[in-house]
């Protein structure tokens, strides 16, 4: 078997999940194999960004099983995401066994254990229907689609340098806390600006006052300080992060380390010796160094990850892949 995965592109499987949401209730949802949607012209998700998503993927175990990580956990930040954006909740339940019955039948999609690759599982929900006026759609189709991945960004252990946007990606009390589709479509254009000045993605500043560091395009910040901590900002409009809440996990209860969430100023960068990039997409990015206002910021592991990165890294994606025991329930066998 071999990895049918093209880097971060999209690879067509051979089923996708499809539910619809009419007179207030879901039906049963059911595999079909076109990847193609038919919808009023009109819907909301078009005109108004009533949509919401979510990113978690299938991994392929030395045994040839496969396995999920954290899937309730994005079921439940589906339903707050779908909340936020006035759109009927999936129960656990139904994301759960949605999301099973979709990789399930793109088994061989699933990389192999060697590759590293995973199978990528972008969960969604759109309002669908006539509706021209500014209101909740009529209707709703909750998706399920997959494709085989590689690395998000290039290199694996190696660092990637990061420019710093003069935009938001979200507003203070915003929607930066859910997994919307209007966060993304605001962070494109400071996205591809950054990647023309030769980065690999850009830092997201707290819209307030655009000091401190909240996000890493479509990533988590976290940093090792000189003694040793896991630091890693909070804020009313960051992602909450799967991967990271993980990473906390790790670094407390297995590394031992202290963990720390407080804010990281843009300009006072002195005390991490490591900076990293965390997310389903990411996994761990590690960043080298960071551009602000014409300075660049070198942190002292600038070629390749950290000590204390790789650490978390290995024991990760060994918990990801099934190579060392579940510490936290976080595993569903297929
Ligand atoms: N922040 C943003 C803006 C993201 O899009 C993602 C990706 O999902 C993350 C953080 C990481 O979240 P998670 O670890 O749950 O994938
Ligand atoms: C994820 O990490 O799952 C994401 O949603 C990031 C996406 C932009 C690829």
């Amino acid at each position: 078997m071999i990895s049918k995965a093209k880097g971060f592109a999209y690879v067509k499987a051979d089923y996708n999940y499809i539910s619809y949401y009419k007179d207030g209730k879901w039906d049963e949802g059911h595999l079909r194999p076109e990847d193609t949607l038919t919808i009023s012209a009109t819907s909301t998700s078009l005109h108004y960004g009533q949509q919401c998503f979510e990113g978690l993927k299938a991994y392929r175990r030395k045994d040839g099983k496969i396995q999920l990580f954290r899937v309730e956990d994005n079921a439940r930040r589906f339903q707050t995401s779908c909340e936020r954006m006035m759109m009927p909740t999936v129960s656990i339940e139904k994301f759960v066994d949605a999301v099973k019955k979709t990789v399930l039948a793109n088994a061989e999609f699933v990389p192999p254990y060697e590759s590293k690759h995973t199978l990528y599982i972008r969960p969604f929900m759109i309002g669908v229907g006539d509706n021209l006026g500014l209101r909740p759609a009529p209707e709703f189709i909750f998706s399920i689609i997959v494709s085989p991945v590689a690395t998000y960004f290039d290199g694996d252990a190696k660092c990637v340098n990061m420019g710093v946007s003069d935009y938001d990606r979200a507003a203070p009390y915003g929607t930066g806390a859910v997994k919307v589709g209007g966060n993304y479509a605001a962070s494109m254009y400071p996205q591809v600006e950054a990647r023309k000045q030769g980065f690999a993605d850009c830092l997201f500043l707290d819209p307030k006052t655009h000091t401190r560091i909240e996000e890493v395009g479509a990533a988590n910040f976290f940093g090792i300080t000189k003694d040793g901590d896991y630091i890693t900002p909070k804020s009313p409009s960051i992602l909450n992060s799967i991967t990271n809440r993980s990473l906390k996990y790790i670094a407390q209860h297995i590394l031992g380390l202290k963990v720390i969430e407080e804010d990281i100023y843009i300009d006072q960068l002195d005390h991490l010796v490591e900076a990293g990039a965390c997310g389903t997409a990411a996994i761990i990015t590690p960043i080298g160094s960071i551009t602000y206002k014409g300075h660049k910021h070198v942190f002292p592991a600038s070629k390749v990850m950290g000590e204390t990165t790789k650490k978390l890294y290995e024991l990760l994606i060994g918990i990801q892949f099934g190579d060392i025991k579940d510490p936290n329930d976080w595993i569903t066998v297929l």
